[in-house]
């Protein structure tokens, strides 16, 4: 995208869109309190339906964050050693499939990331490996889980997704790399009870965050995006 003469705010918001990244792989050094803080900060200025910030969320760091990836990673390997796949309990539905161009977009990504890390094509071992991966927040040294009300429905998750969104945002600012991960929503039951989630709140999602290995090689791909003309639709008349 030309940068052109457009005002500088635009310039550096459409620049931290484009640097940002799916971070999969890094450092154990924890981020400080103090560099949290300004991410959630940012983030708690996003726009939500009637004002009602339906959004809470739990940070993990130091132990927490170990205890939290010891336990999900050890059911996630059982689960995946007894049945092939980890569980599938999360509170909000998830996609009931993807066909066409979203099957064909959701493919692409995938080779991008297996090839990236060196699984072979069709060698489910290697890649139900990589998958595994999530459940043990890709070696962060923090995560996040985002709740919604249950009340507030969809809505709910869509504010809450806003929020996700700006924390994403704001992480990049900061110099962090993060993962959104519906993986983790996946034990939702766990979590729960993990954290002593209320029957109230709904897990929207889960997110690992920390500083980037660069030298991972699961962060040296980069995912596409279609042009605006194939997500626009004009009406002038
Ligand atoms: C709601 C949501 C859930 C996601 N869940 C996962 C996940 O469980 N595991 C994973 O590796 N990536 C996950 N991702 C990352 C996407 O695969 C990634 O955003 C997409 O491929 C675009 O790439 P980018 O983030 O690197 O730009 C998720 C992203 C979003 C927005």
């Amino acid at each position: 995208m030309d940068d052109g003469d457009w005002p500088e705010e635009s310039v550096m918001l459409s620049r931290l869109l484009a640097e940002r990244y799916s971070c999969r792989g890094f450092r154990p050094d924890p981020v400080p309190r103090t560099v949290i803080e300004r991410m959630l900060e940012i983030a708690q200025m996003s726009a939500s339906w009637c004002n009602s910030q339906p959004w809470q969320v739990i940070v993990t760091e130091g132990e927490g964050t170990e205890r939290f990836r010891t336990k999900l990673f050890a059911r996630a390997q059982a689960d995946t050693a007894a049945q092939g796949f980890p569980a599938m309990e999360p509170d909000f539905p998830f996609p009931e499939a993807y066909r066409g161009i979203y099957k064909e977009r959701q493919r692409e990504v995938g080779w991008q990331l297996y090839e990236s890390v060196g699984v072979q094509y069709g060698d489910r071992v290697a890649s139900g490996k990589q998958a595994l991966e999530n459940f043990r927040l890709f070696g962060a040294p923090h995560a996040l889980i985002v709740t919604s009300e249950r009340d507030l429905g969809a809505y709910g998750a869509i504010d809450s997704g806003l929020y996700v969104g700006s924390i994403l945002l704001a992480a990049q600012s900061l110099g962090l790399g993060m993962i959104p991960q519906a993986a983790l929503a996946t034990y939702a039951p766990l979590m729960r009870e993990h954290f002593g989630i209320p029957a109230n709140r709904m897990i929207v999602l889960g997110a690992s965050f920390g500083f980037a290995d660069d030298t991972h090689p699961a962060n040296g791909f980069r995912s596409r995006r279609a042009s605006i003309a194939d997500a626009v639709r004009w009406v002038d008349a």
